[in-house]
């Protein structure tokens, strides 16, 4: 019988064979898992033996998590211009050390036609907040005016995320993630389902903008009242990757270099209320971010999130770099991914200069954080 050879596509990606509807073109996408990458030999899938062995090499070689995007080193860290969501679908299982990151909250506030509007001052979800002693203020997203159609997009946006961020992550591995103090019950919950162990927050005392306002178009009449809190902190939820069964902390700090937090001090604890700032001026003209976060924070993250002061962390939701340059501060690796071209191009520039920036310590009634060195 004579054999019938057919002539079809197989994806690189995720090995799924397909024939093509029509012969002149190549396709775009794998019509299965939609990578657009289908036709790329995966190179994060060569996973180098120094990317587990931490006791052996400070620093691992990062290039190979680029895993086919456009990419860039900046010092021991690097850079990748991508959608995370395909990012943390396409490199190793188990591979991360520690997410550290602060994600968008109207999921569509970093959105083109969002970003276009804030920057042209014309309505959207970014507004300026009220001026309390008359100087003018950028603007902020405006979380409360999520619907409740809004509330469940975003609560599955972070469902997908938290799945694929605990694939990615090594057994015992944390996440920090950033929040505010009214999403951060849906946003945390969304990982919880998701089978991340939550293990607290952290506090970040900082006064902000948001809140405190009196009814809209009643100031006059409620003057003694306030719609919500004045914010004066900022929880970033604490979460991990479980451990094996019956893995203790150690047997894991053992295996995998994770499992605990690093101690800023051989005699303090990481503690779970750190004073903070807003992010300064010098940092915001180096990195004009509507988001930026401050340095003398991010510092203490990134040192706590690498129990044994080695491995790889990840902001999946980069902007303009602040947690990559805290790592790169403190002498630690992290792999930034950005999807805005131009928020990603910032980063670059941005990196090198608050990395070098020297960060006063904030004096407080709280220690423990304060014997760190950055
Ligand atoms: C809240 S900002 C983080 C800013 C950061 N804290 C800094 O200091 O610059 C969130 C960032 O995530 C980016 N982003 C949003 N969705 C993304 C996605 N799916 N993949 C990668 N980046 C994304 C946005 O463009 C934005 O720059």
């Amino acid at each position: 019988m004579p054999k019938l050879q057919l002539w079809g596509y197989r994806c690189e990606r995720c090995g799924h064979d397909w024939l093509p509807r029509e012969q002149e073109q190549e396709p775009r996408v794998c019509p299965k898992c939609k990578s657009p990458y289908w036709n790329q030999p995966r190179r994060a899938l060569r996973q180098t033996q120094s990317a587990y062995k931490i006791s052996q090499a400070h620093f691992i070689s990062v290039e190979d998590y680029a895993a086919g995007y456009p990419a860039e080193t900046v010092g021991h860290s690097l850079l990748v211009h991508a959608d995370c969501f395909d990012w943390l679908s396409d490199i190793p299982e188990d591979s991360l050390h520690a997410i550290v990151t602060d994600p968008p909250y109207g999921v569509k506030e970093y959105e083109q036609e969002q970003l276009t509007k804030r920057k042209n001052g014309s309505g959207g979800i970014w507004r300026i907040p009220p001026s309390f002693d008359g100087s003018v203020r950028a603007p902020l997203p405006r979380f409360t005016a999520l619907n409740e159609r809004e509330r469940v997009q975003l609560s599955h946006f972070f469902q997908k995320w938290a799945e694929l961020s605990y694939r990615a992550l090594r057994p015992g591995g944390h996440i920090l993630i950033a929040s505010n103090a009214f999403l951060s019950q849906l946003v945390f919950s969304a990982l919880v389902a998701k089978g991340l162990e939550f293990r607290g927050e952290i506090i970040r005392l900082v006064r902000t903008f948001r809140g405190g306002d009196r009814p809209k178009n009643a100031e006059e009449e409620f003057p003694q009242v306030s719609s919500l809190p004045r914010s004066c902190y900022e929880p970033w939820g604490l979460f991990r990757k479980p451990m094996p069964r019956n893995m203790t902390v150690s047997q894991c700090l053992r295996k995998f270099g994770t499992g605990g937090l690093r101690r800023p001090h051989p005699e303090q604890p990481f503690s779970d209320v750190i004073t903070s700032e807003r992010t300064s001026q010098v940092e915001r003209e180096i990195a004009n971010h509507p988001s930026l976060k401050p340095q003398s924070f991010m510092r203490q993250l990134v040192h706590a999130v690498l129990p044994l002061g080695s491995g790889i962390i990840a902001d999946p939701f980069m902007g303009s770099g602040s947690t990559v340059a805290a790592a790169e501060a403190m002498q630690l690796q992290c792999i930034g991914v950005e999807r805005h071209l131009e928020y990603y191009e910032l980063s670059k520039r941005a990196i090198p200069q608050l990395a070098r920036l020297s960060v006063a310590r904030i004096l407080d009634s709280e220690p423990a954080q304060l014997t760190l060195q950055m």
